[in-house]
């Protein structure tokens, strides 16, 4: 592996990426392709641990002159894809750009990538395509169900879902009828520094620190397995360096807990960090609003797989993760301002349909 393109390398995963990959491997070179949506931004990859392999290109995954300027360009060997658009919420309202990003931008990165690798130009060494995927392409589980495997059926829920389901079908598919070197790994609920705040924890902070309502879905029992982001970034890599071609990986935390556990547990952690805040105790702050349609209830995941066939398992626990995260956006209030400032960010956080107006 020496050239690698990581798409959606400004974002919340792929940015903890870039810099893991710096960090873990001298001789990789990366290049960056974003399209700096409002989830993608240059303020997550400031002080790269080896800027100089580092390049950014701004730009779409459905370009396709584009990519395949670039892959030729750099003679990339591996395409780790993460570029999506990632939040439900977003798809519930807005579903189109889900299906051009998730689905057309994905099918064009593999149409370029077959073309390129089966050429006589390629780099005369082993690739790989990896995609990156979700849990909840597997649907929702009821409280006495196994966790989802690899041979669960897909169930997609949410048009997000649906749009990464379809994603991880056509990639599937390349590597079966084409024989493209491809491997895809199904991840579970990640949490960690350079989150994009409309998601659940990195919301629930931003709003406790500014005393506005903590908005929970519904009852608050629905259960997530949460992954410390730097654990997921290690098992992609583990997937990349020692997976088989054509195989997926499933991926999580082993940290089951509902919603509410884990907004009283940010809150406990604020309360110890804050006690004189005129907000603490922050679990006052807690305010239940009208559910997100069609909510999946559970997710959680069986990772036998990778843990027996690659050796990888999470190194962070619930408690410690969140302790790190939380101190990670007190001592980044910088960079929380700048997307607190941004109007996309505002006009979102007044979007109303889960009850939000009038509680943030
Ligand atoms: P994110 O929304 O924080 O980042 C997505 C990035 O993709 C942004 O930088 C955005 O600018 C870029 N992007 C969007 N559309 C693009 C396009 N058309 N062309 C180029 N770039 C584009 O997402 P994330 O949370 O970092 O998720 C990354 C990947 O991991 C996604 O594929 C997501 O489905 C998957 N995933 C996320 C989670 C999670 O909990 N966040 C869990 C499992 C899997
Ligand atoms: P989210 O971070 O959007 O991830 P996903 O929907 O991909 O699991 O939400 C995590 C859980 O938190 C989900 O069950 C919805 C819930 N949630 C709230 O209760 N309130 C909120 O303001 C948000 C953003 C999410």
């Amino acid at each position: 592996m020496n050239n690698v393109l990581i798409t959606g390398g400004a974002g919340f995963i792929g940015s903890n990426f870039v810099r893991y990959l710096l960090r873990v491997e001298p001789d990789v070179c990366i290049v960056n392709l974003d399209a700096l949506t409002y989830a993608g931004s240059l303020e997550n990859l400031r002080a790269l641990p080896d800027p100089s392999r580092h390049i950014f290109v701004h730009g779409d995954i459905r370009e396709r002159a584009l990519v395949d300027r670039l892959l030729r360009a750099h003679r990339v060997d591996t395409i780790v894809h993460f570029a999506a658009e990632s939040h439900v919420d977003r798809s519930i309202l807005g579903p189109g750009a889900f299906v051009q990003t998730n689905v057309v931008g994905t099918f064009t990165l593999l149409e370029a990538a077959r073309d390129y690798w089966e050429s006589a130009d390629a780099p005369p060494v082993t690739k790989r395509f990896h995609h990156i995927s979700t849990d909840e392409v597997y649907g929702s589980l009821r409280p006495a169900d196994p966790p989802f495997s690899e041979r669960t059926p897909y169930a997609p829920n949410s048009p997000y879902a649906a749009s990464k389901a379809a994603s991880d079908h056509l990639a599937r598919a390349y590597a079966h009828t084409y024989g493209l070197p491809l491997t895809i790994t199904n991840c579970s609920n990640n949490y960690g520094p350079y989150q994009f705040p409309e998601k659940l924890i990195p919301l629930m902070l931003l709003n406790a620190l500014e005393g506005k309502p903590l908005p929970v879905y519904g009852d608050g029992l629905q259960v997530r397995d949460w992954l410390y982001v730097e654990d997921h970034c290690e098992a992609i890599w583990r997937v990349l360096r020692a997976g088989t071609p054509g195989e997926t990986y499933n991926i999580g935390g082993d940290n089951q807990a509902t919603n509410l556990e884990i907004v009283q547990t940010l809150c406990e952690i604020l309360n110890a960090c804050h006690p004189d805040s005129p907000h603490a105790p922050f679990a006052q702050l807690i305010t239940h609003v009208p559910d997100r349609p069609g909510h999946d209830r559970r997710y959680a995941m069986d990772i036998r797989k990778i843990q027996t066939q690659l050796g990888w398992s999470p190194r962070h626990s619930l408690a410690k993760g969140l302790r790190k995260t939380v101190d990670w956006y007190l001592r980044n209030g910088a960079w929380l301002e700048a997307i607190r400032q941004r109007g996309d960010f505002r006009s979102w956080m007044a979007v109303n349909y889960v009850g939000r107006e009038g509680v943030s």
